[in-house]
């Protein structure tokens, strides 16, 4: 059954009418396929943390405890048929993986640990063959830590110089001076969405603008591919990262996609077994993509759970997240802002359509660590602190913000839930 799980639309509203399509999500079933919503009851799980990191669902919990049961073994060693069987799954995820962003070759997606790690083979090899002095490289103040300290750690080797898109007073990019900005420059580190205040980024936009300069675009995209739909072709980047554990997958596994051309010119990032041709004692020949990347036994099963949380996602569509996420945001903005007041800072863009499922706040002056040690008191899980990402906290002129951020498991009732907390917070704090 198809619930409309943002309650009866308000006519005066700015939040997006639910579309006559029956699309919106049936948010109920939903809970019921993620185990820890149900498993923890006094107080009940409020999950409003998935930018940190998504709940699973049972379809890929059983995934990877049907692959350890069934089908393990080391993958691309052995001859015998479980340790084809292991090949296969870890294979059949990579080419699930690369059909959810649009990638046409499986070989492009190269499997890391998380969504740092790629970005750092991406600063230790494309940049270190290719960054030196003279050059520079373009980031955005709404970048995480991931995407600024591996080229800082570059840049203090090299010799480059870095430079930042700065921001608007709503915390979106201010790109007014672009094209100045972007001379000299031989790669852009952006986000597609910032993890903090939830802006999403004019990725094409600044694609186009990076490439007539000719620079290479490095997207970092672990807040934007678990929640709306994806495609490298469109966004025309030239690498991408992103990580499974925010997108219902396990933890220990993330992604990289790369253009084949740019993958194939660079150099291994670590070394080891799995990711030669050959090894003689004066030296190695790296193997074709995607070993050349995965020095090491791979993981394998977190692919198996992230080929499987692909697949529940695509059977959601991913069209349908994003319209949820929109409808909740919108719900979210209106009603804690009706309830909570003047008490009440939001961080980050005005319009719900501009920004993800997150929302950084202050109330009164509360520090953000009080508030989500409170809101815990009533089963609500919210994340407070710079969110790795201080250039931006600067930016806004706080040390920390408390920040709630939502999935596809998460309705009205979860805002109301926090917006109850939160007014019991001020109560907890008033002299
Ligand atoms: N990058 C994750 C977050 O924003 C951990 O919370």
């Amino acid at each position: 059954m198809t619930i409309d799980t943002m309650g009866t639309p308000d006519p005066n509203a700015s939040a997006p009418t639910r579309p006559d399509n029956g699309s919106a999500l049936d948010v109920p079933s939903i809970k019921a396929d993620f185990p820890i919503l149900s498993n923890r009851i006094d107080p009940p799980l409020v999950f409003l943390d998935s930018a940190a990191s998504s709940q699973k669902p049972t379809a890929v919990l059983d995934a990877m405890r049907h692959y350890y049961e069934y089908d393990h073994a080391n993958v691309h060693r052995a001859a015998y048929d479980l340790a084809e069987a292991a090949t296969n799954a870890l294979e059949s995820a990579r080419a699930k993986v690369a059909g959810f962003i649009g990638a046409t070759d499986p070989a492009e997606i190269i499997f890391t640990k998380n969504a740092t790690e790629s970005i750092n083979l991406v600063a230790r090899s494309w940049g270190a063959a290719n960054l030196g002095e003279g050059d520079a490289v373009l980031l955005t103040q709404l970048e995480h830590h991931a995407d600024i300290v591996p080229w800082q750690q570059l840049a203090a080797e090299k010799g480059f110089e870095i430079r930042w898109i700065p921001l608007t007073a709503d915390a979106q990019l201010d790109l007014s001076d672009l094209d100045r900005m972007l001379d000299g420059v031989k790669l852009v580190g952006l986000t597609a969405m910032s993890n903090v205040v939830g802006t999403l980024t004019p990725v094409r936009h600044i694609t186009e603008a990076a490439h007539t300069a000719g620079a290479v675009v490095c997207l970092d995209a672990c807040q934007s591919v678990p929640h709306t739909p994806t495609d490298v072709s469109e966004l025309d980047v030239d690498f991408m990262v992103f990580s499974g554990h925010k997108m219902c997958g396990p933890t220990g596994i993330g992604v990289l996609w790369g253009r084949r051309h740019l993958l194939e010119d660079m150099p291994p990032f670590l070394g080891g077994g799995g990711m030669i041709l050959d090894v003689r004692l004066d030296g190695f020949v790296p193997a074709d993509l995607p070993a050349k990347f995965e020095a090491g036994t791979p993981p394998i099963a977190e692919a198996v759970g992230l080929g499987a949380a692909v697949d529940y996602l695509e059977a959601i569509g991913m069209e349908v997240v994003r319209e949820h996420e929109i409808r909740l945001t919108a719900y979210a903005m209106r009603s804690l802002t009706e309830r909570l007041g003047d008490d009440l800072t939001i961080h980050g863009p005005a319009e719900p359509d501009l920004r993800g499922g997150v929302l950084s706040f202050a109330y009164r002056d509360i520090h953000p660590h009080d508030l989500s040690q409170v809101l815990n008191s009533y089963g609500v899980c919210v994340r407070p602190g710079h969110h790795c990402a201080k250039p931006l906290m600067r930016c806004l002129g706080v040390g920390a913000t408390a920040r709630a951020s939502w999935y596809i498991y998460n309705d009205t009732d979860d805002i109301d839930a926090l917006a109850a907390a939160i007014e019991a917070s001020g109560d907890f704090f008033s002299p």
